[in-house]
């Protein structure tokens, strides 16, 4: 790619200590991210799947400066963010936003819906005074399908499906140009599943902002991700654009990963037979190969 990524990770590595000997020396740790590399072009979406435990939050945490790599290199728009701290970190925060899974426990229940939406707004000194910051929040609340008449209530007094959009509102209030989205749909009913995901799509085609969407649902990440990455025991064992990770997937656990997918065609959802995969940790030092254009595969 000649133009500069919006985001490139570059051999990214997670340790967690997991057990110290008494004098607090780390016997044993835990490789929860393993030289994991990729880039997100500006505007596009990229999917990061696996099982639980693989390393995907991690992974989104590390993106965001919320937990420090052991090793490896982070770059935000061509300027490396790797070492970044506090004030260095500002003007990065606000490009590069969050959405969780769950959107009860990321918004202060105690805050009106409006102050927390609001809140970025006044932090990084966007809005001038009170009023102007209660017009940009109504427009916000439209932006996201909520009536603005709600802003002066509690989280509380939302569905799971209004607080998630309440809290992508707080996350666009700045124009990211990168939005982190960790298994944003996940906690909610799936009748309102596609409603969120509708929205992050309709965003995306307003604003143009990227998203390093977390997911395991492979639906969702079919409808919505340009590219994929699949992750498996803190390494990405398969890469590239999503329509051909589907249509032939290469690694095993891609393979099972896809069979183990119901299908929306009833038909061929009988006919679905899902493939065993053993979770084996991928072995030391295997390298990602380019089988396709774009299209990468770790080598078994
Ligand atoms: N703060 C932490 N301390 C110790 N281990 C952690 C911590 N955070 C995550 N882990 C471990 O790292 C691995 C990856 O976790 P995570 O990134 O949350 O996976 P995922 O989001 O794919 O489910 C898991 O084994 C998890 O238990
Ligand atoms: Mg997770």
């Amino acid at each position: 790619m000649t133009m500069t990524p919006l985001l490139r990770v570059e051999g990214l590595t997670r340790d967690f200590v997991t057990k110290k000997d008494l004098f607090g020396r780390a016997t044993a740790k835990l490789r929860a991210v393993n030289d994991v590399s990729f880039e997100i072009a500006p505007g596009e979406t990229l999917g990061l799947v696996g099982e639980s435990g693989s390393g995907k939050s991690t992974t989104g945490r590390l993106v965001l400066r919320l937990d420090d790599a052991t090793d490896g290199r982070i770059f935000f728009e061509g300027q490396e963010i790797t070492g970044l701290r506090g004030g260095g970190l500002a003007p990065i925060r606000k490009k590069l936003q969050v959405v969780f899974q769950d959107p009860y426990s990321s918004l202060n229940p105690r805050m009106r819906v409006g102050e927390s939406v609001g809140e970025p707004l006044s932090v990084h000194g966007v809005v001038a005074n009170a009023s102007e910051r209660r017009d940009a929040v109504a427009e916000l609340f439209r932006k996201v399908g909520l009536d603005p008449r709600f802003m002066d209530r509690f989280p509380h007094q939302f569905s799971g499906g209004q607080r998630q959009r309440i809290g992508i509102a707080r996350a666009v209030a700045l124009s990211p140009k990168l939005i982190v989205a960790d298994e944003p749909i996940t906690a909610l009913d799936v009748s309102i599943q596609a409603q969120i995901i509708n929205l992050f799509l309709d965003l995306q085609e307003q604003m143009g902002m990227a998203y390093l969407f977390i997911a395991h649902d492979l639906g969702m990440v079919r409808y919505l991700c340009h590219r994929v990455a699949v992750m498996l025991r803190g390494r990405i064992v398969e890469m590239g654009p999503t329509d051909q990770v589907f249509a032939n997937p290469q690694h095993g656990y891609t393979r099972a990963l896809i069979s183990a997918a119901p299908i929306p065609d009833p038909d061929r959802e009988l006919l679905r037979r899902r493939l065993p995969y053993e979770l084996v940790p991928p072995p030391e030092g295997a390298q990602l190969a380019e089988v396709a254009p774009g299209h990468w595969v770790l080598a078994a």
